[in-house]
Parts: C-alpha cells; sequence; structure tokens
C-alpha cells in the first residue's frame, strides 16, 4: 500500500513510517489496543530514533490526514499505561478510560474505582463524582488562598475584589490581579515594593490575605493617597530604596504616560520616544533595587491609533533585556466589559483599539 502519511522525521525513510501506518489503521474506538500499539511500539521505536513520546505524538496527528487528534492519541497512550490490566478488573472498560483521561493522581483513581464498586455506579454517577469533586476542589482552593487563583496567564475579574485598593480611585487595578501576580511571582518572606501605588491595592492584598502573610510592602506615589505610601516621584527622584534591597516590584504606570495619538503635535516616533524615556527611568531604578533573581512585573499596553500600533510591550521588553532583566512570564489583561472606552472611530482608523493590557514580568539576572 502506498504510504500516505509520512512523519516530520528528519529522514525522509524512517523506522517509525510503518508503524505509524499501523496506528492510522485502528478503529477510532479501540482505545486500549491503540494505546497498548502506542506504549508498547510506536513511543520505544521513535526513543530509538531520538524523538520523545510527546514529540511522536504530535507529530503523528499534525500529518496531513492523519485520523485521531493528538488529545486523543495521549488519552489511548493513558489508558493503557494506567490500566494494562484492563480485562481483568471488575467494572467496565468505559470506566476505566473515564478514570484514566479525567484523574491524573493514581491513590485518587484507586479510590473512585473502589467507590463505583461499592455503590453500583453507572458510568454518568462517576462523570458527576469526578465533576463534582474537581469544582469542590477549585472552591477549597479559593477559600485556601482567600481570592480567585488564576491556573492560565488571561486574568480577567469584572468586578474588582471590594477588599483591595479605593473604590473611586481612577486606574484603580482590580486586586485579584494584585494577588495572582503576588502568588505567582513572590516567595515566601519577599520584600514587595510599589513605586507607583495609586490607591494602595498592593498593600490592601498583603494586608488582607494571610497567604501573604509573611511578604513585607512598602508603596511609594506622587498622591499618596493614605499614610502608607509615601509621596515621591519617582521620575525625578528615582525609587528611595536601596541598591540590591528588595525582592519584588510591581508597576502600574499611569494612563497618562501614553501617547493618545490624537494630539495635533502627534508623530509617533516622538511620542513612542517620549514614552519609552520615561519607562527606561523607572525600569531602570527597578533593576538597580532588585536584588539578583527579584522580579518585577509591569503593567503595559500597545497604543493604536490612525498612525498604527506602537508596540509598548514589546519596546519595553527589549529595554528591560538591556538592563538585565530576562523576561520570567507574560500575562493578558482585559480591560473590563464595563470600561466603554472609544474615543476615536475605529472606522477611520481601520486598526481595532486594544483593550487588553499585558503584566510582563521580568527576573534580574
Ligand atoms: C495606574 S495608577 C496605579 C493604580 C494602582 N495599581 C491601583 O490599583 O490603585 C498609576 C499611579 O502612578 C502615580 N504616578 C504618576 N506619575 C508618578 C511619578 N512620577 N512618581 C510616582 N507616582 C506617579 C499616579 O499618581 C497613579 O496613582
Amino acid at each position: 500500500m502506498a504510504k500516505a502519511h509520512r512523519p516530520a522525521t528528519p529522514s525522509a525513510s524512517s523506522p517509525l513510517d510503518p508503524l505509524i501506518e499501523r496506528v492510522s489503521q485502528f478503529s477510532a474506538d479501540h482505545y486500549w489496543d491503540l494505546g497498548k500499539f502506542l506504549v508498547e511500539r510506536v513511543i520505544p521505536a521513535a526513543l530509538k530514533e531520538g524523538v520523545y513520546a510527546e514529540q511522536i505524538l504530535k507529530r503523528m496527528a499534525e500529518m496531513p490526514g492523519f485520523k485521531f487528534p493528538y488529545s486523543m492519541l495521549k488519552q489511548c497512550q493513558r489508558y493503557y499505561t494506567y490500566y494494562p490490566d484492563v480485562e481483568k478488573r471488575p467494572l467496565p472498560e468505559g470506566f476505566y478510560f473515564e478514570l484514566a483521561t479525567k484523574v491524573e493522581e493514581s491513590k485518587l483513581r484507586d479510590r473512585y474505582e473502589k467507590l463505583a464498586i461499592a455503590n453500583k455506579w453507572t458510568i454518568s454517577d462517576l462523570q458527576k463524582k469526578i465533576r463534582d469533586d474537581e469544582l469542590a476542589r477549585r472552591e477549597d482552593e479559593k477559600t485556601r488562598y482567600g481570592f480567585d487563583l488564576k491556573q492560565k496567564n488571561i486574568w480577567s475579574f469584572d468586578i474588582p475584589d471590594p477588599r483591595f485598593g479605593k473604590p473611586n480611585m481612577k486606574g484603580r487595578l482590580p486586586g485579584q490581579i494584585v494577588a495572582n501576580a503576588l502568588y505567582y511571582y513572590t516567595g515566601p518572606g519577599w520584600v514587595v515594593v510599589d513605586p507607583m501605588a495609586g490607591s494602595g491595592t498592593t498593600g490592601d492584598v498583603i494586608d488582607a490575605l494571610p497567604y501573604f502573610k509573611d511578604r513585607t510592602f512598602r508603596m511609594y506615589d506622587i498622591e499618596p493617597c493614605d499614610s502608607r505610601v509615601k509621596r515621591v516621584n519617582i521620575l525625578q527622584t528615582g525609587i528611595p530604596e536601596q541598591t540590591g534591597s528588595v525582592d519584588y516590584v510591581f508597576l502600574d504606570p499611569p494612563h497618562d504616560f501614553y501617547p493618545r495619538g490624537t494630539e495635533p503635535e502627534f508623530t509617533p516616533a516622538t511620542s513612542m520616544t517620549e514614552t519609552l524615556t520615561k519607562f527606561k527611568t523607572i525600569v531602570r531604578e527597578c533593576a538597580r533595587i532588585l536584588k539578583p533573581g527579584g522580579r518585577v512585573s509591569i503593567v503595559v499596553e500597545p497604543t493604536v491609533g490612525p498612525f498604527g500600533i506602537i508596540d509598548f510591550p514589546f519596546e519595553v521588553t527589549s529595554l528591560a533585556r538591556g538592563l538585565g532583566l530576562a523576561s520570567h512570564s507574560k500575562v493578558y489583561l482585559p480591560r473590563r466589559s464595563d470600561s466603554g472606552r472609544t474615543m476615536v472611530s475605529v472606522e477611520s482608523m481601520k486598526n481595532p483599539l486594544s483593550d487588553c493590557r499585558e503584566l510582563l514580568t521580568f527576573e534580574k539576572q
């Protein structure tokens, strides 16, 4: 038979080809058999060729016309790996496929198996129990941390948590963003500095959440909101912290740092330089006060106008690199749906406005 599929392996004809051909002949409902073939034949042969298990599964799935998606190959691999003895087990096979693909932890899989036998569950009873337990686990997590911990890199919160920041303050960030940043980017005992503290959201999060009780913070702003914030114009005097003394900086610059693009004297190049000069002054200060291994998270957004885009996240990343700060993480911060910012006519611009800030985190080398 003509070989319809060829792996994206370096060699034109690889010993993996006939095995891949066999995989494509499996029936779509023979999960266990397919898993066995992958685990016992394809993956060992791929490893011999210097290709990891994940890579070979992905390569197969990406081949034009290949009938199994990667997710399914992965499920079959897990199914056979966890339950090579499925035929000798007391429950119907579907139960084990469900367990293998939905439950990561082996002890938990064993517990569900015992419960299903003891309570004579149907497969939908099992699915419901797994789903309910997962929801309960997430709720538990919320209670444990005291805030909504985001698992992925889009942090969107329609309602700012009223415990953090001052409600009427312009430019206040939802405190959940700061809480997630502190969770991901700081460790126990870290010293946190917010040089543009606004309504004191960073301090509120650390004060209110027991999870962060061993972090200490210092806040600065040109217009302090309360006695915890020290009055400083950081563009003029820098951040009043010793060199190499701080573990983490959370930096949320004001919106008026950015060009709007509608001013009569606006030219993209000059405006970009003006904004970047401010960023450079502040980021250089952050790099100075950070300990090696310390981190800074910066809220930054592109400017879009009739002239096109000024990609400030990209520009700030370049200048941070030049200051010895390596990229560590990027999170998207979509604006709240009620933000209602549409001052410019998009029809005339033919370029969608930005409605999403980015939280860029860098680590001092
Ligand atoms: C976007 S707000 C910060 C909001 C804050 N993250 C919060 O949740 O409330 C930016 C802050 O930077 C302050 N700011 C602007 N220029 C400054 C400067 N040169 N030095 C210090 N703070 C400045 C503003 O007063 C404003 O409070």
